[in-house]
């Protein structure tokens, strides 16, 4: 008997299957058999009016249909899903000739890539990129770099000091003496560049009160002989790379008080080709650096032995360069933050103005 309403119940459902034609008839069906009073449910009931020894086999049955109807609600809902797609899909045109939303772009600042462009030659050399704090101690800036309290030459470097101790570094140079320091029981040679930002208490047409500097710093064994000739050498590529070709260097002597001898390194003017014009103020020279052989006191007070090692070290401005590189007229369009200067650069990655 209750096999009998189990056979019933396939039947109608292989019938029934036949007469599936939308999603709606679909849950209808779902309905009729597994709904509260649905067929299946009904067949489920019954379980409790059958002798024990027949549960297990009358159980299966009923669970055989379920499984039969859910493959069939299963294929028969994605194949109804699928056909609504694309019926969906050959209703929906794109047209590709419209206009796409304009993504704004940001773009590097010049000084951001002169400053790659630095890092990259120097790191071709063998030379490591080292950073330092911007916050830094009269020790690290001045006096380290044998500008004791008190020296004359401070006045060269008008500083914003936070406390007696602390100030906004003046110098890249102030690096010079942190990596001295942290190597002096094991000196080693050294080759660095630190390129970062500065301050100094002045604000005119040619001066900002932040700018920024990239020192370099040589360091190898006397039997090495690290010389005047290799800064030169250096330098030369230097320029050559950051400004353009075929530029002449002039080592004027100077003073700074961590090089002996110290120099102000000038280059031929790229515009006029060192005849003379307004940009080189009719010298033919325009002034790049501050460079020399490091002192022997600066090894001495950072724990490198001056009789056993020695080397140069250079300090360039970079906003200079970036002006000259770019052809910029005036520094001060470096450090307003128009959006429309900056975007100038967009795109002009290798942008040379004067090469
Ligand atoms: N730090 C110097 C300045 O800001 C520039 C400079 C000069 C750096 C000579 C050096 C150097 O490393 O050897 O004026």
């Amino acid at each position: 008997m209750k096999n009998e309403k189990i056979e019933e119940v396939k039947n109608l459902l292989e019938i029934d299957k036949n007469n599936i034609s939308n999603m709606n008839e679909l849950n209808d069906l779902k309905v009729k058999y597994l709904g509260k009073k649905g067929l299946i449910t009904e067949l489920n009931s019954l379980i409790k009016d059958i002798p024990n020894e027949e549960k297990k086999n009358f159980g299966q049955s009923v669970n055989e249909i379920r499984t039969i109807f859910n493959d069939f609600y299963e294929e028969k809902k994605n194949l109804f899903e699928e056909e609504l797609l694309n019926k969906k899909l050959e209703k929906e045109t794109i047209d590709i000739t419209l206009p796409g939303d304009k993504i704004k772009r940001g773009s590097k600042h010049p000084v951001n890539r002169m400053i790659e462009k630095i890092e990259d030659l120097f790191v071709s050399m063998g030379y490591d990129v080292m950073t330092g704090p911007e916050l830094e101690t009269d020790e690290f800036c001045f006096e380290r770099l044998n500008l004791p309290k008190g020296h004359p030459a401070r006045d060269m470097q008008d500083s914003f000091y936070i406390t007696d101790e602390y100030l906004l570094r003046t110098q890249t140079s102030a690096v010079q003496a942190r990596t001295l320091l942290a190597n002096k029981d094991e000196p080693k040679p050294i080759r660095e560049i630190v390129p970062g930002k500065t301050y100094r208490k002045e604000d005119d047409a040619t001066h900002s009160h932040q700018f920024c500097q990239c020192e370099g710093l040589v360091i190898d064994k006397k039997e090495n002989h690290v010389s005047l000739a290799d800064l030169k050498g250096t330098l030369e590529i230097f320029v050559k790379e950051v400004i353009g070709d075929n530029l002449d260097l002039r080592f004027r002597p100077s003073y700074f008080p961590f090089t002996e001898p110290s120099y102000e390194v000038d280059v031929s003017c790229f515009k006029c080709g060192g005849k003379g014009c307004p940009l080189c103020k009719d010298t033919g020279w325009i002034e790049i650096l501050g460079a020399g052989i490091v002192h022997p006191n600066v090894l001495r007070m950072n724990g490198y032995d001056p009789e056993k090692w020695g080397g140069f070290a250079f300090g360039p401005g970079l906003e200079r360069l970036t002006m000259f590189r770019y052809g910029i007229p005036d520094m001060r369009y470096l450090y307003t933050n128009d959006i429309r200067f900056l975007e100038e650069f967009d795109r002009k990655d290798d942008c040379d103005a004067i090469k």
